[in-house]
């Protein structure tokens, strides 16, 4: 039997009948733009995130692009970022016209290096974007410390870090709660998915949720009056009355996934594969909430294949950094420039992971892999 890579009908499942609910409640009001449901949803996971003020909107891609906006980044400014990333922690900064600074990752977490984001500064810098890859902050208090003496926003990229979390001080911090912008999808894998596309902001200062609040209706300060060009990028109310039902989950589900990673680790660990596999790596402090369990693989087409064959689906991300896309050739980095980053795209493979993920199917899934090395 196939085993997917995630699996959206089995996690509909145990929420069928609530997620009904909660649409009917939204049909029967026809309050479709900015209904009630909207603002609940944003104190809620400003509440869950313990950060002051969150601000839906279209989609993560929005989320960073408003959040940038509200930093006042434009043409002239650079931006710090990873090179090992989804497309749109970049698009964002080349669609304001600013120019994107690239810094290498670490190899055991996938997430840029204190060392690399501290020799990219320049005066120019006018935001960082720590990407959250695969479910595990990046080390925050050390990227930070820089940042606001320097009057340079911080804008995590918290798109696949609903819930992770790391102590500072003795404290809990969760992603987006950092004293900066929080830009967070809720794509439908994500680990606090919605039916459709959907997005969310969160921030410190009053003033920014506010300036939020207009340039996601346009810019508008009030109906038909617009002080600047905004977006058109509101969360759907009927997105939005999802969120919460599944909001209410979102612990059980990450609790899930971190078991499937330990089950993972063990089955690894059983079949003396560390040669072979290097399995992720939670550093200590970190909630890693596992929106994908990324191994780093010898000889990982071939593995894939090899696997593919034998009904397992797995996926790269991401088969090629950022910094040597085509679209992106006008920031003038050349291969050779980020060689961690580069070297992961031809090494890093994510196994199936959800939170309903069965112990027999990884049990199956290590198995294969076991098989492909001969051991
Ligand atoms: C790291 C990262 N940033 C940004 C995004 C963009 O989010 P969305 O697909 O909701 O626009 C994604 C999602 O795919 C992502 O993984």
């Amino acid at each position: 039997m196939a085993i997917p890579s995630f699996d959206l009908k089995r996690n509909y499942a145990r929420v069928e009948d609530e997620i009904k609910e909660a649409i009917d409640r939204v049909l029967a009001s026809q309050h479709f733009i900015m209904g009630p449901d909207v603002a609940a949803f944003e104190g809620e996971a400003a509440a869950y995130l313990e950060t002051p003020y969150a601000v839906g909107c279209a989609s993560g891609s929005d989320a960073l692009i408003l959040a940038l906006m509200a930093s006042g980044v434009g043409p002239g400014d650079e931006v710090i970022t990873s090179p090992f990333s989804f497309f749109a922690t970049v698009s964002c900064i080349t669609r304001l016209g600013a120019r994107p600074v690239f810094a290498d990752v670490e190899p055991d977490t996938y997430n840029m290096a204190v060392e690399s984001v501290a020799s990219a500064l320049t005066p120019k810098t006018k935001a960082v974007i720590p990407v959250h890859l695969f479910g595990q902050l990046c080390r925050l208090e050390e990227i930070t410390g820089a940042l606001e003496e320097k009057n340079i926003a911080l804008v995590e990229d918290c798109a696949q870090a609903f819930g992770a979390h790391r102590v500072h001080d003795g404290r809990i911090i969760r992603g987006g709660a950092w004293g900066g912008f929080g830009c967070f999808s809720f794509f439908p894998t994500k680990n606090l998915g919605a039916y459709g596309d959907a997005g969310m902001v969160t921030c410190f200062k009053e003033s920014d949720a506010k300036e939020l609040s207009r340039l996601r209706v346009h810019g508008a300060t009030e109906t038909y009056l617009h002080d600047e060009v905004g977006l058109n990028s509101r969360l759907d109310s009927i997105q939005a009355a999802i969120l919460r039902v599944r909001l209410r989950k979102i612990e059980t589900w990450t609790e899930e996934r971190r078991e499937a990673a330990r089950r993972y680790g063990l089955l690894f660990a059983e079949r003396s594969l560390e040669d072979e596999i290097q399995t992720p790596v939670e550093t200590p402090g970190n909630r890693h909430t596992y929106h994908q369990y990324v191994v780093k693989a010898k000889r990982r087409d071939e593995l894939q294949k090899f696997l593919a064959e034998r009904g397992v689906v797995t996926r790269v991300y991401y088969p090629l950094p950022l910094h040597l896309q085509p679209c992106f050739a006008s920031a003038g980095y050349k291969p050779g420039a980020f060689p961690v980053a580069e070297a992961l795209s031809g090494q890093v493979l994510a196994l199936p992971m959800f939170p309903e993920l069965l112990p027999e199917e990884q049990e199956t899934v290590v198995s294969a892999i076991a098989e492909f090395y001969k051991r």
